[in-house]
């Protein structure tokens, strides 16, 4: 069955993960990756040297590709094709790359109908992702969307990356802001604040405060 479906969206650096995955510990729920499963399909469209701006051939690809996720919170994994790729669709060049194939409309119908078939199966789950409250799970009993500046979630990349220098933050900083604009802005299912979100900010709040705030929410209305 379906069980209590928690959606927490928000852009990239934002803490998203973190808590998503924290969420699902302390509720005893599933947890899905969406963004991973986006970037497992641009894994493979880079590996195969396909065009990812060529939105039919990424397309084609999304029909033939089998995307497998592990949904443990303390174990996450993803696989396509049967083999694990779960350090390299966290590359930089699959980062670069992700928001050209998500914004292909083939790829967001095929994919968003996957998650859907997860979390019916989860029997509870945490999903995070881009357009989880507003697309995939317009009904989930709880909605976080998730933000900070762009200069906290740049340096909290670089780190993540394991940069060290000014040039470093600054680049990963272009190319986050870049990553939001795309997202954005697409016409197939864009970056949106959901209705009924729950909106918090982690540019001074850490994970705990955001996670005790959210878990306070699913107290009160479940
Ligand atoms: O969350 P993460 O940064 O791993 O997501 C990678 C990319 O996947 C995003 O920048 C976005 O282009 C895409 N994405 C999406 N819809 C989702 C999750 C991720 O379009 N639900």
């Amino acid at each position: 069955g379906r069980g209590l479906v928690v959606a927490v969206d928000g852009p990239g650096g934002s803490g998203k993960s973190t808590v998503a995955r924290e969420l699902a510990r302390r509720l005893g729920l599933r947890y899905l990756d969406t963004g991973a499963m986006y970037r497992a399909l641009t894994q493979l469209a880079l590996e195969q040297r396909i065009d990812i701006e060529d939105a039919a051939a990424v397309g084609e690809l999304s029909e033939r590709a089998v995307i497998s996720v592990g949904v443990d919170p303390d174990a996450p994994t993803i696989a396509v094709d049967g083999t694990r790729v779960d350090a390299e669709i966290r590359t930089r060049a699959v980062t670069n790359a992700v928001s050209a194939i998500a914004a292909v409309a083939a790829v967001r119908g095929r994919l968003v109908a996957q998650q859907r078939q997860i979390i019916e199966a989860a029997g509870g789950i945490v999903v995070e992702g881009r357009d989880i409250g507003s697309v995939v799970v317009p009904d989930a009993a709880i909605k976080v969307f998730l933000t900070a500046s762009t200069e906290v979630r740049a340096l909290r990349r670089s780190r993540q990356l394991g940069e060290k220098g000014v040039d470093d933050v600054a680049r990963t900083l272009a190319e986050l802001d870049r990553r939001d604009v795309l997202d954005s802005t697409r016409a197939a299912d864009p970056l949106a604040v959901p209705d009924g979100a729950i909106v918090l900010d982690s540019t001074t709040m850490g994970v705990p405060e955001v996670v005790e705030e959210v878990l306070r929410h699913c107290g009160q209305s479940t």
